[in-house]
């Protein structure tokens, strides 16, 4: 009894006795990036950093080895607009050339607090669309190079919640070799007040990374919603209202041969997408005869995929499965895609097409032959007339509730 008593107590001053790191910000445009990196230095193990002022951030934040770490971002980090320093400090991912502002890494992290992340964002969409520098997509550039303002990277059981990320050079969050990580009541806004769009504002990507949540978020962008990219395992997506984007998206997978990417258990539920180019979206790409090809030829499944209560709005492809993503039609229809699709359900999917694609309210269009496609409650209609269906190459079209036409 008395045993327990202590050991309670004792418990509770350990509570106490968090170790907390304020971060007091310099002022007038001075970088307190690494103000912010020495806190998460100090305060990298059961501990708590405070980021609430309005932070200047010229210096990579590299906030790695967290081992039960709260993080109160309440405040707002701002990445300067400085393509030349940031280009080549940014930290490269290798994957698709990216590169990120912030690497958040560790064990048992907790990012919450009502605050902002911005990425200066303009700019970078202003001198992308001016230059069209072949390093577009990131790191393979040093001059210009777009950064992802925050990567979970290497991290394990991580909760992000309650922030609002704008203005970001490139996506907004990259999933990065991790796994259980939660986000949720998440605001992203990527959007141009300029003639340059913005580019490759995905909401989420994620990559090499198993038990991801995502819910309870809006985002406003003008590129995937989420996007599920390879080794993309055990996803939950729900309760997201997306305007603008090009919808959720599995892939695109299968552009390396030699590379297997694998999507599997991947449920998205709840979804409100508006004005979007896409709303359910798998992208394979087709095969390639090349063994060195970079664009078609790599291998891989996509299996056990659930869309279900989707609402569209003015969505160009409310439903899309296209196993020839960026392949030439003559080289995929004699090289069908090596990465297989299965066991892939619509559930519940309503609402309108744009009629961008005629009067086409879903597309189905395998080169290798799909298995285990279901579709029940769909409702889709046009405003160019009576919907139809596209289906090729699907095994059996019996368990989807609507008639499939071939296309054209
Ligand atoms: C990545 O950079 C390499 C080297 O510059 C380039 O060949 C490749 O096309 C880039 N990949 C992407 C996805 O931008
Ligand atoms: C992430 O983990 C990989 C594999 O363990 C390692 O090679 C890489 O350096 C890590 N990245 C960072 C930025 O720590
Ligand atoms: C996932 O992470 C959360 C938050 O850190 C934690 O509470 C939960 O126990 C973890 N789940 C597993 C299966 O480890
Ligand atoms: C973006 O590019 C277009 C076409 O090249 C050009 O007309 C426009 O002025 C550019 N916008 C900005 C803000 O530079
Ligand atoms: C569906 O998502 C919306 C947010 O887009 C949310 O307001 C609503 O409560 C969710 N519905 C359910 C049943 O969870
Ligand atoms: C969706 O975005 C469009 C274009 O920015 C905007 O006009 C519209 O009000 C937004 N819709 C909602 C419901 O937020
Ligand atoms: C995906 O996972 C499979 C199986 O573990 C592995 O063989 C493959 O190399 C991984 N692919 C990527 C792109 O990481
Ligand atoms: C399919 O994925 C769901 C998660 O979305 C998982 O609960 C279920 O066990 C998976 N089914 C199979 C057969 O792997
Ligand atoms: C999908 O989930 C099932 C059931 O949990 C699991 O057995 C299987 O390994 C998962 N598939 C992948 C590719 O992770
Ligand atoms: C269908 O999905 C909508 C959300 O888009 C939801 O409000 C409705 O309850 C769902 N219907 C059924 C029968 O579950
Ligand atoms: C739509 O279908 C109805 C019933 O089959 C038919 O009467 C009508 O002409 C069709 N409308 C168009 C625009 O094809
Ligand atoms: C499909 O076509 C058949 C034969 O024309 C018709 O009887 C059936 O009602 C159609 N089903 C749907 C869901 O439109």
């Amino acid at each position: 009894m008395l045993a327990n008593f202590v050991a309670l107590v004792l418990l509770s001053a350990l509570a106490v006795a968090r170790r907390t790191c304020k971060v007091s910000a310099i002022g007038g445009g001075e970088d307190d990036g690494p103000a912010i990196n020495a806190a998460f230095e100090r305060c990298s193990k059961n501990a708590k950093v405070v980021l609430d002022k309005y932070y200047v951030v010229d210096t990579l934040l590299l906030t790695k080895d967290l081992d039960d770490v709260e993080v109160e971002l309440s405040g707002t980090v701002q990445y300067t607009p400085d393509i030349a320093k940031w280009s080549p400090q940014s930290l490269f991912l290798t994957y698709q050339n990216a590169t990120t502002f912030w690497f958040l890494s560790g064990n048992n992290i907790h990012l919450y607090g009502g605050g902002t992340i911005d990425g200066n964002g303009q700019v970078w969409w202003d001198t992308f669309n001016n230059s069209h520098n072949a390093g577009t997509a990131g790191g393979s550039s040093t001059t210009f190079a777009r950064p992802i303002p925050l990567t979970v990277g290497n991290a394990s059981n991580v909760v992000v919640e309650n922030i609002r990320q704008i203005g970001s050079p490139f996506w907004n969050n990259f999933v990065y070799q991790s796994t259980n990580v939660t986000y949720k009541q998440i605001s992203i806004r990527s959007q141009s007040y300029s003639s340059s769009p913005t580019a490759n504002s995905d909401g989420w990507d994620i990559y090499r990374s198993s038990h991801v949540t995502i819910q309870d978020s809006v985002v406003i962008n003008d590129d995937d919603c989420v996007s599920f990219k390879p080794n993309s395992t055990d996803i939950i997506v729900a309760n997201m209202f997306c305007n603008g984007s090009h919808g959720v998206s599995v892939g695109s997978l299968g552009q390396y041969a030699g590379e297997m990417d694998i999507v599997a258990n991947v449920s998205v539920t709840n979804i409100t997408m508006l004005n979007a180019q896409n709303g359910a979206r798998i992208k394979v790409f087709g095969g390639n005869p090349s063994p060195v090809s970079t664009a078609g030829g790599g291998t891989g499944f996509v299996r056990n995929i659930t869309f279900k209560d989707f609402h569209m709005v003015n969505v160009d492809n409310p439903i899309l499965i296209d196993q020839c993503y960026s392949t030439p039609a003559d080289v995929c229809a004699q090289f069908p895609s090596n990465l297989s699709i299965s066991d892939v359900h619509y559930i519940n999917v309503t609402g309108t097409s744009s009629g961008k694609e005629g009067a086409v309210v879903v597309d189905l269009e395998c080169s290798d032959t799909c298995q285990d496609i279901t579709a029940e409650d769909t409702h889709l209609s046009s405003p160019s007339g009576n919907a139809t269906f596209v289906c090729k190459n699907i095994a059996s079209t019996t368990q989807l509730d609507f008639n499939c036409t071939l296309p054209e």
